[in-house]
């Protein structure tokens, strides 16, 4: 949009729908008092949004404002703006609020002009017990409160364990034992996925290595899943390298449960496994089959084992469409030279028909829930 030198953009006290970017040209911010006698509250330019605060705050406009020269004005319009404020971390959301409110009162001190309310709704709650969870989870890995509980895979041909499922718990005093559903994604979003993660490769390491001191030449593989922020961290690769060394575990015996999301990351995803693969990790595709599947992505990733979703498993006896993708799943796997492990397995009937299907591998709460680490080792024949 197009604006002439001294042209008003509009006044204060309107109603607002639309936001301006600069991308040329100055515009002022100004008040008007009552004698019609205006103050000047910023020259804005190039690159400077305006008209914002009215959209945020659901308010009238807070100044006028006036071309100071002919402008050039990207305008952004009310859901472009909000849609980005609201998927945004309600942290951040609650401080765009606060400070609005406060640019607001800072305004109408400095010109006297009262032209609205201030009744911003400030309500914080959602970013009060964000914070609060963030900073329990600080606690939580300090005070070493978090669990790796394990969930047996079986040959479903041979019905041997032939490895488990590294799953976290968080063991809180004040609520008791906490699944990874209720707090996973905060640590995914904070940096304390990092810590938190190489601490999971160590335990799953010294687990184990207690399985092998239990029983010495079995051949026992334990899955760890790896998030996408874990996977770019800078130095993984290294880092794993150097905890599997220092706990003297051989690679090949942990797999990499990654899902598909993570190729949304690019193509040095690909890079990553690689170099987790020369080290002798094993890779296992999880969830797959929902959301983001892309065949394309299958034949681009080094990966050994694929995970058939629970949402497949469950639909199996019910719908004979279900039938026809799992079996088609499992063929495209097997040409790819792929393990297949079928998630979710509750009932006699499922297994049945996933063996029949061709899968090589089960897990689910008819074999077994996940267990506490002494739990898991007692199962172990
Ligand atoms: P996931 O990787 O898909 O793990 C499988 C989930 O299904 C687990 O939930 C498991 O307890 C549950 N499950 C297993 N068998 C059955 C069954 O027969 N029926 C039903 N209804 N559920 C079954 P859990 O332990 O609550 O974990 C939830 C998710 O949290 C995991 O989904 C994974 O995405 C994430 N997660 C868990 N542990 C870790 C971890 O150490 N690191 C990371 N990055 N994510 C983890
Ligand atoms: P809004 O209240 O929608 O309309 C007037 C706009 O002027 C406001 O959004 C802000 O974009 C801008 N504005 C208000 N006060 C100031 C200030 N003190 N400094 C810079 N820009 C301001
Ligand atoms: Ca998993
Ligand atoms: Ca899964």
């Amino acid at each position: 949009m197009q604006v002439k030198k001294g042209d008003l953009i509009f006044r204060q006290g309107q109603k607002g729908d639309q936001a301006y970017l600069i991308e040329n040209g100055q515009v002022e911010i100004f008040h008007t008092h009552k004698n019609d006698q205006e103050s000047l509250l910023a020259v804005l330019g190039e690159g400077e949004i305006f008209g914002e605060m009215a959209l945020i705050d659901s308010n009238i406009r807070s100044a006028s404002t006036r071309a100071l020269s002919d402008c050039r004005l990207l305008v952004i319009e009310r859901d472009q703006l909000l849609e980005r404020i609201e998927s945004s971390d309600v942290v951040v959301q609650l401080m765009v609020r606060i400070l609005m409110k406060r640019l607001r009162q800072q305004n109408q001190s400095k010109s006297g002009v009262a032209v609205e309310n201030l009744t911003t709704d400030l309500s914080s709650a959602g970013a009060v017990e964000k914070l609060k969870l963030e900073h329990d989870l600080y606690e939580a890995y300090h005070k070493n409160e978090f669990r790796i509980f394990h969930q047996p895979v079986k040959d479903l041909h041979t019905g041997r364990i032939m490895g488990s499922e590294a799953l976290i718990r968080w063991e809180s005093p004040a609520k008791g034992l906490v699944s990874p559903g209720k707090f996973i994604d905060v640590l995914e979003h904070s940096s304390m996925i990092i810590p938190v993660g190489y601490w999971i490769f160590e335990e799953c390491f010294r687990h184990h290595n207690a399985i092998m001191s239990a029983h010495p030449g079995l051949d026992f593989s334990i899955s760890i899943n790896v998030s996408g922020k874990q996977f770019l961290h800078l130095n993984f690769v290294d880092t794993i390298r150097d905890l599997a060394a220092k706990h003297k575990v051989n690679p090949e015996n942990f797999k990499l449960e990654v899902t598909e999301r993570i190729m949304m990351e690019g193509a040095v995803i690909v890079d990553i496994m690689n170099r987790c693969r020369g080290l002798g990790f094993q890779i296992s595709l999880d969830d797959f089959g929902t959301g983001f599947s892309s065949l394309q992505y299958l034949s681009q990733m080094p990966i050994n084992y694929l995970k058939i979703d629970r949402s497949f498993v469950m639909s199996l006896s019910s719908d004979p469409k279900a039938e026809a993708v799992v079996s088609s799943i499992i063929y495209l796997a097997k040409k790819l030279k792929l393990k297949v492990i079928a998630e979710g397995i509750e009932t006699e009937k499922e297994a049945f028909l996933m063996k029949e299907l061709g899968s090589d591998y089960g897990q689910g709460y008819l074999f077994a829930r996940p267990l506490p680490f002494e739990k898991l080792l007692e199962s172990i024949k």
